[in-house]
Parts: structure tokens; C-alpha cells; sequence
């Protein structure tokens, strides 16, 4: 690639205090962290940093009590009362801007309702709600009082929302009545609606009214009714443990059931302060705009707690970037003067199709770092980034992490000093993040070879858990290797200690920077009446990153036809979410599978690719293959 000699960073630019900061985090790891949690009010000192008794549960500054939400706004509220905490705008500009205070008082508001309808400390509420400022406002609220939230995507459908609920045995579910993607009415309450038919634990549906009636059922209650009559009054905030947890929050995995990740007050609190400042610099005059929604962890950790910890303004938009034109996104910057601006790979490659006349109408000379997050970003898109975004002079901070990690764990680091960009790499770990790529045999491998990408020692932000369930825990990310967390991608590292992911080693997809499971996707098809047996594999997309394919076997008296292909993809998208984007379905009479009767889903992936199949030997039926081959030139 030849974007290197354009670029302005230089072994100069990397400078300490980046690489002393990380020599002593490792080093001299308790006295760093005793230094770094300083930073953030405590109700109580902890006794340990972290707790290794039951590794690998480990439990960061045991014995202290911390609260996010305090330390988000209580703490701010001295120094910066005035200042814009958030700015909301829609796809129609209507528009909103909430100092640290206001934000104060309408959470504290929402905390008063929580807790007048039964929520109290440890209490799981589900929230189910589009990027509007409820969404942070009732995370904050839960925060406040130490319950926990379990925020589902609005992108999600019935039954994703029915087995998170009922997972969590949340008690409360939050919602609103629709959002607008493209000047189109979005249903979020209908959803809701079906979905507590199936949840027992919950006791209320905490509806917040929009610019229409919802229709009230039995469980319902309006917001706004409970809200007048309570006022504005503050509400104590709970003394929470270091070690309570904060929120949980369902990820894929390799299996159907999505994995119930949860985080805690202490040490998320503290990853995501902290990255925040290393990774965007974030400063007094900043404005922030995260494109992601806060359903996804990036939306969690870097536009509600990590930058309002740190006391930053940030910029929430309800919509999509192309509606109503290609520029809105750059309308936005410049209307705001943001000056940190963070999205993923599939935003800017449906971006770039568009041409570049949509961009040069506004001045974005305010921003001033541009980062990249959720999926491998390819060069291309790099470049245009770069070039046309950025100016051809500004960083961009290519975040690696997930869910799991609670924040930023591979990027560089501006500030701290460290610029350093490569082509195509994410950068060097942040401080405390003692990373490594392993072979299969789980010994490192040599520079630029291709392995796993390992943490070899606990961090804050880790995931506590995976909630009910903790074999899962302990079987997902602490088995492969001995005593090292696994977080399932590849990776390389080259000769100077940059990292460069590859993408996922198992079965989970990226479609458009969301992550979902093959398996989720075939455990929908299958209960689709006419399905008998079902394989998802994910192909690549030159806008999307990924999309799923399934290869399906009908069940007897149901005919191949383009119409069932279509009715099955609108039912996945219906039950379980719109995010799914189908890159085809493909009708056979048998899957490919093993002696056994296990799907050799590797198999299909190779016909679909028209790769190599490889090994073959456990196979039982080669006719199985050679329909699917024949299947897919037939349709191509
Ligand atoms: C992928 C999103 C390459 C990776 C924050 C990881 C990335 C998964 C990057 C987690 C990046 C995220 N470069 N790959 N900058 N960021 N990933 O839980 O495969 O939705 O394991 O968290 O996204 O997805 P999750």
C-alpha cells in the first residue's frame, strides 16, 4: 500500500508520555492503577486492585464503593453545570442540547420513577429505545440507583428481545413507540407489545410518550404522567460496590443463545474513562460525534460513560447518514463543530459511493482525530477516509475491542502522545493491555505470521461474566489457552509491536459492523414452518464487510421458489432483527455433514466461495456437495 509516504506521522511523533506510561502499567502495574483510579471519585477506598481469589473471575478494586453515574454527572456538575453534556438532532433537525446539569436533573427525574415503580439496587430493566435522550437519560437513572440495564438494539426484533428479557429476568422493560429511519415509521412498541407476552418476570412497561398516542396495555405505564407528578427532585444516588454490576448487555457467540456479558461499576468505569482520554484526547472545548448506537457496546462506552466521565459534549443523531441527503453526517460536524468523529468501516464504504462533492460544501476544519471501530478496515476506505474526511492530515485511531473487553484495548493513542499510524494496523495496545498473538500450539508466533490475538493479563474493563451462565464464561475466553484471555479473532504483529486484526475465528458474522451468530440465524430459519435443516456461513460484501448465506433443506410438501426465499428472509428479519441481510438462500435436498450428522458448515462455506474444499475424508454423502455446486452456478 502506498498510503504510508503520505502520511504526516513519524517516528518523531511517537512520542512519551506513551511509551513510559505503558512500561510502567505493566511494570508497575498496582502503583499505576492506584494512580489512574484517582481520577474518578470514590465513595470509599478499595482494598485491592484487583482480586485474583477466583480467578479467572477477577474482580478489580474490591472492597471500594464507586457510582458511573455519579461520577458521570454529580462529579461534572461543579465544574461544568453550564456546559452541553448532549446534543440530540434528527433525520428532520429537530434538535436538542442538554447541559450537565440539565442532564442531571432529568435523570434524577427518571430515577424517582424507577424507584417509585419498585426498582431498586440489582433489579434488571431492559431498555428497548432508538438513539433518543431518554435512552442515555434511563441508563443513567438505572446507574443511579443501582440496578442494571440490559439494552437491546432497536435494530433487534421479538425474539431477540423475548430471550434477553427473559435471560436477565428483567422486571421492567422501557420503551417508546417508533423512531423514523428515512422520514419511515419505525415500530418499537408493537415489539415490545408481543414480547411480554412471553416474559413473566416483567412487571411494568415503562412507555415514553413521542409525538404520537401509544396504545396502552395492561402492563403500561406513560412516562410522562409519572414524571409530572414527581417533579424534579434529587434522588440519593446508591453507594454501589466497585464490583456491583452496571450493566449486561447480549452478544453472539458460537452458539444460538446470545451470551449475556455483564460489567461492573469499578473497573468499566474506569477502562472507559481512560480510553476516552488516551485514545481521543478528549478536552474541554470537544465535541464528540459517535455515529454508533448506544444499543452496541461502542455506544455504551463512548457516548455515555466514557465521555461523560470525562466531562465532554457529545452529539447523538437519530437517523441514518444518507437521509435526506448523502451529507448529513457532514452537515452535523460542521453545525456542531465536532472535532472528534468516530464510525465504522461499512458507514464510510456506503459513503463513498456518493462521490466526494457531497463533502467539499461543508467545513470540517474543526475536526481534529477520526476513528474507525467494529469491523477490519479495508484501504480503500481507509484512504478515502483519510483524504477526504480527514484532510489527508489527521489521525485515524483504528479501534480494536469488543463487548467483552468494556473499551478500546488496540488503537493509537493521541493522548498520549502516540500518532503512530501504519497502513491497515490498529496500533500498539494501550497501557495495562498486555497483548500477544499465539500460534494453535498457544506459543507466539513470529512476526507477521498469522495466530490469535491473546491478553495475557487481566485488565479493568474486562467482562465480569457472562451472566447465568459461568462455564460459558470460562469455557469461551479462558480455555484455549492456558491462564489468557481469548477474545476469537486473528491477527498479526509485526516486527515494531503492531497489531493488525484479521477478522473472526469463529462462527460470528459482521454484517455492517453488527455482530450476530451463524448459529442465531439458523436456530430462526429452522422454526420457520417449512425449513427443515438449516447452515449460515457469512461471504464477504464490498459495502457490508459481511453478509449470511444459508444453504436450506425444506421440509417434505414445500417447493424451492424466489417467493419463499423471500418470505424466509423477511421472517428472520422479523423475528429476530433487520440487521440480518441475507447475501443469499440457497434450497438443497441435503446438507453436507459428517458421518456423525454434524453440518461441515466448513464445507458449505467453500462451495459458496468457490474455494477448495480441503479435507474431505469425514464427509458421508459427496452428493451433498455436488448439489450445492450445481445449486449455485444455477442461480449465479
Ligand atoms: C471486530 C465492537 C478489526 C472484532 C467494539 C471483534 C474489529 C468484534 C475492530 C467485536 C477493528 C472491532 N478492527 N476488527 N478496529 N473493532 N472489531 O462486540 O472481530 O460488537 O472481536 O464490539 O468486532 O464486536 P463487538
Amino acid at each position: 500500500m502506498s498510503q504510508q509516504e503520505n502520511l504526516p506521522f513519524d517516528e518523531e511523533y511517537y512520542q512519551p508520555p506513551y511509551k513510559a506510561v505503558y512500561r510502567e502499567s505493566i511494570e508497575n502495574a498496582e502503583k499505576f492503577w492506584r494512580k489512574m483510579s484517582e481520577e474518578l471519585e470514590w465513595f470509599y477506598p478499595y482494598e485491592k486492585v484487583l482480586d485474583e481469589t477466583n480467578a479467572p473471575f477477577y474482580r478489580w478494586f474490591s472492597g471500594g464503593r464507586i457510582n458511573i453515574s455519579y461520577n458521570a454527572l454529580d462529579r461534572n456538575l461543579k465544574s461544568r453545570g453550564n456546559k452541553i453534556a448532549i446534543y440530540w438532532e434528527n433525520e428532520k433537525g429537530e434538535n436538542i442540547g442538554l447541559t450537565y446539569s440539565q442532564l442531571y436533573n432529568e435523570v434524577n427525574r427518571f430515577a424517582k420513577v424507577l424507584q417509585d415503580l419498585g426498582i431498586k439496587k440489582g433489579d434488571r430493566a431492559v431498555i428497548y429505545l432508538p438513539l433518543m435522550p431518554e435512552l442515555p437519560i434511563s441508563m443513567l437513572a438505572l446507574a443511579r440507583l443501582g440496578a442494571i440495564h440490559s439494552i437491546v438494539f432497536s435494530g433487534f426484533s421479538v425474539q431477540a428481545l423475548i430471550d434477553r428479557i427473559n435471560d436477565a429476568k428483567a422486571k421492567m422493560v422501557i420503551t417508546t413507540t417508533h423512531t423514523m429511519r428515512r422520514n419511515k415509521r419505525v415500530e418499537l412498541k408493537g415489539i415490545v407489545d408481543q414480547a411480554v407476552e412471553q416474559t413473566p418476570s416483567v412487571e411494568n412497561v415503562l412507555v415514553i410518550k413521542r409525538n404520537e398516542e401509544p396504545v396502552m396495555k395492561k402492563k403500561d405505564v406513560l412516562y410522562q404522567d409519572l414524571a409530572k407528578r414527581t417533579g424534579y427532585k434529587k434522588v440519593e444516588v446508591e453507594e454501589t460496590s466497585s464490583t456491583d454490576p452496571l450493566f449486561i448487555l447480549y452478544t453472539s457467540g458460537t452458539t444460538g443463545k446470545p451470551k449475556g456479558i455483564f460489567h461492573l461499576h469499578g473497573g468499566y468505569g474506569i477502562w472507559t474513562y481512560l480510553t476516552t482520554k488516551w485514545v481521543f484526547d478528549l478536552r474541554d472545548n470537544d465535541v464528540f460525534f459517535n455515529t454508533a448506537d448506544i444499543g452496541w457496546i461502542t455506544g455504551h462506552s463512548y457516548i455515555v460513560y466514557g465521555p461523560l466521565q470525562a466531562g465532554a459534549t457529545v452529539l447523538m443523531y437519530e437517523g441514518v447518514p444518507d437521509y435526506p441527503n448523502p451529507d448529513r453526517w457532514w452537515e452535523l460536524v460542521e453545525k456542531y463543530n465536532v472535532t472528534v468523529f468516530y464510525t465504522s468501516p461499512t458507514a464510510i464504504r456506503s459513503l463513498m459511493k456518493y462521490g466526494e462533492d457531497w463533502i467539499k460544501n461543508h467545513d470540517l476544519s474543526t475536526l481534529r482525530i477520526l476513528g474507525s471501530v467494529g469491523e477490519p478496515i479495508n484501504p480503500e476506505a481507509w484512504r478515502w477516509y483519510y483524504k477526504n474526511i480527514g484532510n489527508s492530515s489527521l489521525p485515524i485511531v483504528d479501534t480494536w475491542w469488543q463487548t467483552e473487553t468494556g473499551g478500546i484495548m488496540i488503537s493509537a493513542t493521541p493522548g498520549l502522545g502516540n500518532y503512530m499510524l501504519k497502513p491497515s494496523a490498529n496500533g500498539l495496545p494501550l497501557p495495562g493491555v498486555d497483548a500477544d498473538v499465539f500460534t494453535e500450539e498457544g506459543i507466539p508466533t513470529n512476526p507477521r505470521e498469522k495466530g490469535y490475538i491473546v491478553i495475557k493479563r487481566p485488565w479493568p474493563g474486562m467482562l465480569a461474566g457472562v451472566w447465568n451462565d459461568p462455564d460459558r464464561y470460562i469455557k469461551t475466553y479462558w480455555s484455549k489457552f492456558q491462564g489468557v484471555y481469548y477474545p476469537g479473532d486473528y491477527a498479526v504483529k509485526d516486527e515494531d509491536g503492531f497489531f493488525f486484526i484479521l477478522g473472526r475465528a469463529d462462527e460470528v458474522l459482521k454484517i455492517a459492523g453488527h455482530r450476530i451468530g451463524t448459529r442465531e440465524i439458523e436456530d430462526i430459519l429452522i422454526s420457520h414452518p417449512a425449513v427443515a435443516e438449516s447452515a449460515v456461513i457469512g461471504i464477504p460484501d464490498p459495502v457490508r464487510g459481511e453478509t449470511a448465506v444459508a444453504a436450506v433443506v425444506l421440509k417434505q410438501g414445500y417447493t424451492p421458489s424466489s417467493q419463499l426465499r423471500k418470505e424466509l428472509e423477511d421472517y428472520v428479519k422479523k423475528t429476530l432483527g433487520s440487521i440480518v441481510i441475507f447475501g443469499g438462500i440457497y434450497f438443497v435436498s441435503k446438507l453436507p455433514k459428517t458421518r456423525s450428522g454434524k453440518i461441515m458448515r466448513r464445507l458449505v462455506r467453500s462451495v459458496i466461495s468457490g474455494q477448495t474444499l480441503g479435507d474431505v475424508s469425514t464427509l458421508e454423502d459427496e452428493t451433498s456437495v455436488d448439489e450445492l455446486k450445481k445449486v449455485i452456478e444455477e442461480f449465479s
